[in-house]
């Protein structure tokens, strides 16, 4: 009898460090690895991919261990989408073709991985394994920084809920009200609200014009289709809702699928500081963003990774976050790590994720979230509390934008002093752009393309829709390589 409890419990301690070693992640216990799982080949070192068998399961790959994960009561898997979805006439059921590698040869001018000698703030900063603290403080003294980045249009459905969310009630230790990142698209954005966001301090940063489909466009794209569509829309921000140029420093990837060398390249070229779109796959202590002269430090779950250096570019790597419900499901937006309609576990999850960033190295956590998450009443309400519970059970957390954190980051300072610092004032407001903005309907001309689009926006209406090759919205469209020839740009 005693001896059959103690082979159980060995027999458990065994089985736990084995899923712990495999993770190397310690509430492992969420993840159960089923029998079938390992008949299951993972196509992939990590992803996730359907389960041929049953299209309410698919399989959750780390490390080429596969773990055999259901959707929630109802949905099904969308091996295209890679979510759980309701069943429509397009669900994907069952494998898609996963499509190989971009980079298939080893780069010759590969960067090499981090030398710390070479290596010095401020303006560059990377470590081995890329969980180290900038500045070798110790993690009681860091501040824990949120940094709440929003991907997709804004407009009418989402730009009201936006002003409840981050409200001027919210304020971070030194008394500033809280900022968001957003990464702006062109098509469906309103610049009414653009220009709203940017003139209450919210960082306004670039994603695509046309934030197109297939995604596997992107990762093959070239240079100067990154160049349009990048700084086309940086252009667009500039002069439909009067974003500074110079304040428009970062871009994310449509789809977080990045365009490796050749979109880093544009980022070098026209003077971006940052990207955010290389999603690393889940670990026990999360990773510091770095800046790309160096290799980065984590595998990268996307198809095409830059693997040259850009020296002084900055990376936000996009930590796997983990929900821990029993689905154990992983993702890098939020939106995509599946949970019951119930905003006390997604209370729950936003702090889970929390945790595993306060408690070990105050990495940023970098919540992602497609806009529509706050047109969701528990989502909204959910991320709402959790807002207002981290700023007033802990001292040292700062909700701020990409940029404000990459000023600590090149000048890393205690949570005390961070409650003077410079690049974390409250920011000058703006003029916001008008109180009721102008609605023009206007032709959208591409190629051999003509349909009628709705554009809102403060100023005058422009001639045509802004588009890919016409940034300025008039009947003569300019691309950006028309204008960088003239030396209009930069
Ligand atoms: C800001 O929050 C307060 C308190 O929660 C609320 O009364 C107010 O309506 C909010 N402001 C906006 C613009 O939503
Ligand atoms: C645009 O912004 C600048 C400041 O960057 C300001 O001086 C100007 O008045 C703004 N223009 C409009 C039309 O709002």
């Amino acid at each position: 009898m005693i001896s059959n409890i103690i082979t159980t419990v060995l027999l458990l301690v065994v089985l736990a460090s084995a899923v712990v070693e495999a993770f190397g992640y310690r509430s492992s216990k969420k993840f159960k690895p089923k029998d079938d799982g390992l008949s299951f080949k993972c196509p992939m070192e990590y992803g996730i991919f359907a389960n041929p068998e049953n299209c309410r399961r698919f399989y959750t790959c780390n490390g080429n261990i596969a773990y055999d994960t259901p959707c929630p009561t109802s949905l099904y898997f969308d091996d295209a989408k890679k979510l759980c979805v309701y069943k429509t006439a397009d669900l994907q059921c069952g494998p898609v073709p996963v499509t190989t590698p971009v980079p298939t040869t080893p780069d010759p001018n590969a960067a090499p991985t981090c030398q710390p000698e070479a290596c010095k703030l401020p303006d560059c900063f990377c470590s081995e394994d890329g969980t180290l603290i900038p500045g070798d403080l110790r993690p009681d003294d860091v501040p824990q920084m949120v940094i709440l980045t929003f991907s997709g249009a804004l407009n009418v459905l989402n730009g009201e809920p936006f002003q409840y969310l981050l409200n001027d009630t919210k304020l971070n230790p030194n008394g500033c009200p809280v900022k968001a990142t957003f990464f702006v698209p062109h098509e469906y954005t309103s610049y009414y609200y653009v220009q709203k966001l940017y003139g209450q301090g919210h960082e306004i940063a670039a994603q695509s014009i046309t934030n197109r489909e297939p995604e596997d466009y992107w990762p093959v794209a070239s240079n100067e289709e990154w160049v349009e569509e990048v700084i086309g829309v940086k252009e667009i921000l500039h002069n439909f809702a009067n974003v500074s140029r110079e304040d428009i420093l970062g871009m994310r990837a449509p789809f977080l699928k990045p365009g490796g060398n050749k979109m880093l390249e544009m980022i070098y070229d026209y003077g971006l500081d940052y990207d955010s779109s290389l999603a690393a796959p889940l670990s026990e202590v999360p990773l510091w963003p770095y800046t790309l002269d160096f290799r980065h430090p984590h595998k990268c779950l996307a198809a095409n990774c830059p693997t040259r250096s850009f020296p002084g570019i900055w990376e936000f790597p996009l930590n796997t976050q983990v929900s821990d419900d029993e689905t154990g499901s992983t993702c890098v937006f939020l939106d995509q790590c599946v949970f019951p309609d119930d905003p006390e576990a997604i209370y729950d999850f936003l702090v889970c994720n929390f945790e595993r960033h306060y408690s070990t190295n105050k990495a940023p956590l970098v919540l992602n979230f497609h806009v529509n998450w706050v047109t969701d009443d528990n989502k909204a309400a959910a991320l709402d509390v959790f807002i207002d519970s981290v700023l007033e059970t802990y001292p040292d957390v700062w909700f701020v934008t990409m940029q404000q954190a990459i000023q600590w980051m090149r000048n890393p300072m205690t949570s005390e002093m961070a409650k003077s610092f410079e690049g974390w004032k409250c920011p000058r407001t703006r003029m916001a752009g008008c109180n009721i903005p102008r609605t023009c309907r206007v032709k959208l001309q591409h190629d051999t393309r003509v349909e009628l689009r709705y554009l809102q926006v403060c100023g005058k209406c422009p001639e045509r829709y802004p588009w890919l090759n016409n940034i300025g919205g008039n009947v003569n469209g300019k691309s950006v390589k028309d204008l960088v020839q003239k030396e209009a740009l930069l």
